[in-house]
């Protein structure tokens, strides 16, 4: 397999950090590797498969020397300025920030849900929302097989969301320290407001699920609409989902559609009080389903608990799958 040089931008962060995790777990076949970030962790040491790196200053000519693929978390103003200067080098960047997801040039991709987009990239691929990559794991084979029709999400989303600061806001709390990041406590507490709020009432995460949902799944038609809430856990976003189809569907078939999808482990025994929890998700990059059950207020409709680790699957691992496919393709 040929070899690539690989940076990772912002990898001093919550998703930078488990990058060089899953980086190593999942051996990509790296040359040489950069680690940047901003001037106030230049200098500072990263340790990766056993070797130190030094953490560079991320720059204009920070992309002078040859990189094939940049993995990019640093937030969407540091994409916004480098992506497209990392692109003009002919460096494929995968951006974790919301800033390229709905540009129509950019394909916004879950590798098990739509990897025939990552074809028509140029230099810059989207990976999408946290929230939205599990949901689509899930959305997917159910699209197939029944066509949705309609979509409610209600989410319950970890700290680890917000990045350290989230997650230090909850440490904090906890001792009852007030609140750094989010507005309000977020210990002992559910607040229904992530990223900023927009002109139609909606918060800016609800709207991303809306828009990247379509987006994702090939349908400007779909009905979808989002509630989504931060609650006081640090890792594993969990989500409500509420799926209404076109076509009818056997309960037996469902959960045999969602057992054999690609990505799902499917824990549904609500009789034995197995369902997916976050504090079992966490560290793990599939999927977990469970608490199926139809919708008995529609004609055809159905119920689902879904969770996954969100700095995993939500992050870091959806887009070194990515970058695997574009390896594989480099042969
Ligand atoms: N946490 C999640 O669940 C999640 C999921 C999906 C996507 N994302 C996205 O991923 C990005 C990072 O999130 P995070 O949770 O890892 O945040 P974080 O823990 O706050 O880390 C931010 C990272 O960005 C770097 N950075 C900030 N400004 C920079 C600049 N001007 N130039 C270069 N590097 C800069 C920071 O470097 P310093 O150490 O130098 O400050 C740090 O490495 C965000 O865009 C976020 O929306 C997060």
């Amino acid at each position: 397999m040929k070899k690539i040089n690989l940076a990772v931008v912002g990898a001093t962060g919550m998703v930078g950090r488990t990058f060089l995790k899953v980086l190593e777990e999942r051996q990509l076949p790296i040359d040489n590797f950069y680690v940047m970030a901003s001037s106030r962790s230049a200098g500072s040491k990263l340790t990766f498969n056993g070797k130190e790196y030094t953490v560079e200053e991320l720059t204009e000519h920070s992309f002078d020397k040859p990189i094939d693929i940049a993995l990019f978390s640093a937030g969407g103003g540091t994409s916004e300025k480098f992506a497209p200067i990392a692109a003009a080098h002919g460096c494929i960047v995968i951006d974790n920030s919301s800033q390229w997801r709905m540009d129509p040039e950019v394909p916004l991709v879950v590798p098990e849900v739509n990897p025939e987009d990552i074809a028509w990239h140029k230099n810059i691929i989207a990976n999408p929302n946290c929230s939205t990559i599990q949901a689509m794991v899930a959305l997917k084979p159910l699209d197939d097989k029944y066509k949705i029709k309609r979509v409610v999400y209600s989410t319950y989303q970890a700290v680890s969301g917000a990045g350290l600061a989230g997650w230090k806001d909850l440490e904090n709390g906890l001792k009852g320290e007030a609140p750094k990041k989010f507005p309000h406590p977020i210990a002992n507490n559910c607040l229904p407001h992530i990223d900023v709020f927009l002109d139609n009432g909606y918060t800016k995460e609800e709207m991303k699920m809306v828009n990247e949902t379509r987006k994702i799944l090939h349908n400007d038609e779909m009905r979808v609409t989002a509630t989504t809430v931060r609650v006081p856990v640090f890792d594993c976003h969990s989500e409500s989902i509420n799926i209404e189809f076109e076509k009818p569907f056997e309960m037996d078939e469902l959960l045999e559609t969602l057992k054999n999808a690609p990505g799902v482990v499917l824990q549904n025994n609500s009789a034995a009080n197995e369902y997916p929890l976050a504090v079992d998700a966490a560290g793990h990059d599939e999927v977990f389903i469970g608490r199926v059950r139809r919708d008995e207020s529609v004609e055809s409709g159905v119920n689902i608990w879904v969770v996954a680790d969100n700095i995993r699957k939500g992050a870091a691992t959806n887009a070194v799958q990515i970058a695997e496919e574009i390896i594989k393709n480099m042969q």
